[in-house]
């Protein structure tokens, strides 16, 4: 009887916890949906600004109502790109199902933990599909409020305020028949405007079932689109060559046999959009990004996954901020993505992507001692609580193996207005490093990079890091003194 009762209970929590998946990721498929709506939105607020001038003034920059038109216009390609993205999303959840969670209820069970967590080892049949695709894979439900945008959180000038975005549906038919910016080539209607062949939506986008959504979710969006620059187009390069090559110097100096027979484990907790963990890959790793935010794997997903070609798509990720251009065409400018084909890249089987939170998924006993490296890049101050982030990288590495770091100190969680309860422990870089000591960590080699994150190369602003870059080696004496 009471074991019944325990059933039911247990039945319900998960239920309810598939429905709060089901809400939160419905909300970043609105958030992508309402893309052009709150773009466009902006620009109408341009042309607001624009009717208010004095004559003199309108016909001093008569050229301004075209650039209205052509940011519409690149908007809509941009619209299109994440409609096609969003097409080829397989939602790991039945997103037609009935789901009314309300807040007293979700608070009450605030403390449910990951129960969709499941089990997923290093080195199973989940690494690798037999098509070649990059799997996917989620260990435990990706967040939804989790996109790390830090040249926008720092340089936002626009005010977002808390309203709904209309609705709109993007993609279906791409109106992008207007003016071309730059004067491209006028845009086809059928084919896309990329020339892609545009197969019909499923059911799950259907316009009626979209949400609407807050328009801070939709600035996700664009921190999106920067972040395709940094990982997946010719413009990033500058870049990934500041953060993502000297951590692959590093491995290959580190591992110099990369055998085919045997080669080492490396995990990338927080690999965004999936470009370093690839590179990683095709230096001859079994390597795993992980990754918790939907937003992001969505999109990695359909870069990996999905793309046939290079330079297969042209999006306009400047377009966003009318601040520090130097000139119309350079924030109108056309970026061609991905600059390489991830398919025919060389990556070593066994590569994988995989969703959850790294706390969650990785203190799980099965990782405990499976890697030879642990990369992060960019991630450790995304922590609530560092010391557990270091402890869990101490504890998945084997005796001897490596952790490669190279980021910043700017807590995700530090100032964060509205959420002054959340868990936020700031250490200082000295601090960090007496952590990773009593964990274990032997320091190796340790430097200063500078760097940027997601900047326009074009700005003329642009905000640099003096990012900590290191390599710290899990000391094999560890486990001897703590049997001691
Ligand atoms: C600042 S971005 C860096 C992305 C990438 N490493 C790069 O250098 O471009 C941090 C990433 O970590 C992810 N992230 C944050 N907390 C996470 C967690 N607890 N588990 C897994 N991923 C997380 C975010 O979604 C985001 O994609």
């Amino acid at each position: 009887m009471a074991s019944g009762i325990q059933d039911d209970e247990e039945h319900n929590r998960i239920n309810l916890e598939i429905a709060l998946e089901v809400k939160s990721l419905r909300r970043i498929i609105g958030a992508y949906l309402n893309y052009p709506e709150a773009a466009e939105e902006d620009v109408r607020r341009n042309e607001r600004s624009f009717e208010r001038l004095p004559p003199a003034h309108k016909d001093l920059l008569a050229h301004l109502p075209f650039k209205f038109q052509k940011l519409r216009w690149c908007i809509s390609k941009n619209s299109f790109f994440i409609f096609e993205m969003l097409k080829t999303f397989e939602p790991p959840l039945d997103m037609s199902q009935d789901i009314d969670v309300s807040e007293n209820q979700h608070q009450s069970n605030a403390s449910i933990s990951h129960l969709l967590s499941g089990e997923k080892n290093l080195g199973s049949s989940e690494l690798c599909l037999a098509d070649g695709r990059v799997p996917h894979s989620q260990t435990d439900g990706p967040n939804s409020d989790d996109v790390i945008c830090r040249s926008s959180k720092e340089m936002r000038t626009e005010q977002f305020n808390e309203f709904n975005a209309g609705s709109c549906c993007i993609g279906l038919e791409n109106k992008g028949d207007g003016v071309c910016p730059n004067n491209e080539a006028t845009c086809a209607s059928s084919p896309g405007c990329n020339g892609n062949v545009m197969s019909s939506p499923p059911d799950w986008l259907d316009p009626s079932l979209q949400l609407h959504v807050p328009l801070v979710d939709v600035d996700k969006v664009r921190c999106i689109i920067r972040n395709i620059v940094r990982d997946w187009a010719s413009e990033g390069q500058k870049e990934r060559a500041q953060c993502y090559k000297p951590i692959l110097e590093e491995l290959e100096k580190l591992f110099p046999d990369r055998s085919k027979e045997n080669p080492p484990a490396c995990l990338v907790p927080g690999a965004g959009l999936g470009r370093l963990a690839l590179e990683i890959s095709c230096l001859g790793f079994i390597c795993q990004g992980n990754e918790f935010s939907y937003y992001m794997m969505i999109c990695s997903s359909f870069i990996l996954n999905h793309t046939q070609m290079a330079e297969e798509w042209t999006i306009y990720p400047w377009i966003h901020s009318n601040c520090n251009s130097l000139s119309d065409g350079d924030q109108l400018r056309p970026v061609s993505i991905p600059d390489i084909h991830p398919a025919s890249a060389g990556t070593t089987e066994g590569f994988s992507m995989c969703g959850g939170d790294f706390v969650e998924v990785y203190s799980d006993p099965n990782h405990t001692g499976a890697w030879d490296a642990v990369v992060t890049c960019f991630f450790l101050d995304t922590a609530h609580n560092i010391v557990e982030y270091i402890e869990i990288i101490s504890r998945i590495l084997k005796d001897g193996g490596v952790w490669i770091n190279l980021g910043p100190l700017l807590y995700h969680f530090a100032d964060m207005y509205g959420h002054e309860d959340e868990m936020s422990i700031e250490l200082s870089l000295e601090d960090v490093k007496k952590v990773a000591l009593h964990y274990g960590f032997e320091l190796e080699q340790s430097s200063t990079v500078e760097t940027t994150y997601t900047t326009n190369p074009r700005s003329m602003m642009q905000n640099r890091y003096y990012a900590a870059f290191w390599t710290m080696r899990k000391s094999m004496k560890m486990k001897q003194e703590c049997l001691v």
